[in-house]
């Protein structure tokens, strides 16, 4: 019987691309270890994100290619993930936070909160650690949406401690003032205040920090860029053209403060029918697949509208925790894979 040699692993694995990064996964670095022991090969593979929305297709194909391999008994394949950080400045305020996105939209009720909450406990379901940052100044909704208004960060060391709900680490405004307090806040206190959810948090270790921006271009979505250097930034919207000439001003202010735009997010552009599954559109124009292909981003995919999902989300649980099996969770979690992805390139090429 031939011998199977490390090489020959290999090889067999050079076959296999990243669809994203479009190279072979072992000139990425993505194979940690070859073990070889009397035909019997074991490959450990580590994916630049646990959310890897190729991760099963990548392993059924990893251990195809090598039980064809003459002298292979049987295989084993591991996959694990470590998502790859920027590069640190000295000045960085949160020098343990690989990924720091923004959710942005254009204007209000668009759906950037559920949003934000949804892809935050996504891609903590698929073993990522997440924070989620209500950057939302004048409305903070998230410890609403998140089942957690009305609790009181503690204070360590000097360090606001994050509240945590569905394995997401959360700050909030909305956790350390009165309701009726946020809305009078003018420009720099804005500014001083959003520095302060980065800087005088304990965000500790994460892979993915996420801003949820109030809508707009004013002084939170400048602070955010200024004060933390973004991977980049998604923008929600929903289909109407006046949405779109509203998003068109928020791609054109990242793109001038220098922060990439990772994609396009539509919501509430169709009704799926729980009764009988049928799709209806409900807004009239071209949508945002549209408005991506124009500017040339990325479309990161569609979110229907689901009354009984927004009912759930009111009362303190996102979709992909009230209904995981809904159409609406689906959309949200090959989103969450397809954002990490766009981060995944987003980091790759810039350490390139
Ligand atoms: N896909 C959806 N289906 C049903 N309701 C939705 C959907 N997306 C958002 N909503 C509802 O629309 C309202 C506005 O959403 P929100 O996330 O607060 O918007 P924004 O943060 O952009 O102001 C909320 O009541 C929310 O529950
Ligand atoms: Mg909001």
């Amino acid at each position: 019987m031939p011998t199977v040699t490390r090489e020959d692993v290999l090889e067999a694995l050079r076959q296999i691309h990243d669809p994203d990064l479009h190279r072979d996964i072992v000139s990425l670095g993505f194979v940690k270890d070859v073990a070889i022991c009397d035909g019997a090969v074991k490959v450990v593979i580590e994916l630049t994100t646990p959310a890897c929305p190729v991760r099963d297709q990548m392993k059924a194909e990893a251990e195809r290619r090598i039980a064809q391999l003459p002298g292979v008994r049987s295989v084993q394949v591991e996959m694990t993930a470590q998502v790859r950080g920027r590069a640190l400045a000295p000045e960085d305020l949160i020098p343990e936070v690989k990924h720091v996105i923004a959710i942005a939209s254009g204007k209000g009720g668009v759906g950037k909160s559920t949003v934000a909450v949804n892809l935050a406990v996504a891609l903590a379901q698929s073993g990522a650690k997440v924070g989620l940052l209500d950057a939302d100044v004048y409305g903070p909704s998230i410890p609403k949406m998140m089942g957690c208004q009305g609790e009181r960060p503690l204070v360590e060391s000097g360090k606001i401690v994050p509240i945590r709900r569905y394995g997401v680490s959360m700050m909030s405004l909305g956790f350390l003032l009165e309701e009726e307090q946020a809305a009078m806040w003018r420009g720099p206190i804005v500014a001083g205040t959003v520095r302060q959810l980065f800087a005088d948090v304990r965000w500790g270790a994460l892979d993915y920090l996420l801003v949820d921006l109030p809508p707009g271009t004013g002084d939170a979505p400048m602070t955010t860029a200024q004060t933390v250097p973004l991977t980049g930034v998604v923008i929600v919207m929903t289909p109407q053209a006046v949405a779109a000439s509203i998003a068109g001003k928020s791609v054109a202010l990242f793109r001038r403060l220098n922060a990439p735009i990772l994609g396009v997010i539509e919501n509430m552009a169709e009704f799926v029918c729980p009764h009988c599954g049928q799709r209806t559109a409900i807004f009239p124009g071209p949508g945002a697949r549209a408005f991506a292909e124009k500017l040339g981003v990325p479309f990161l995919g569609s979110i229907p509208l689901d009354p009984a999902v927004s009912l759930a989300s009111d009362s303190g649980q996102p979709a992909v925790i009230a209904a995981p099996d809904s159409a609406q969770a689906r959309a949200f979690r090959e989103i969450a894979g397809k954002l990490a992805a766009a981060i995944s390139v987003a980091s790759v090429a810039s350490s390139a």
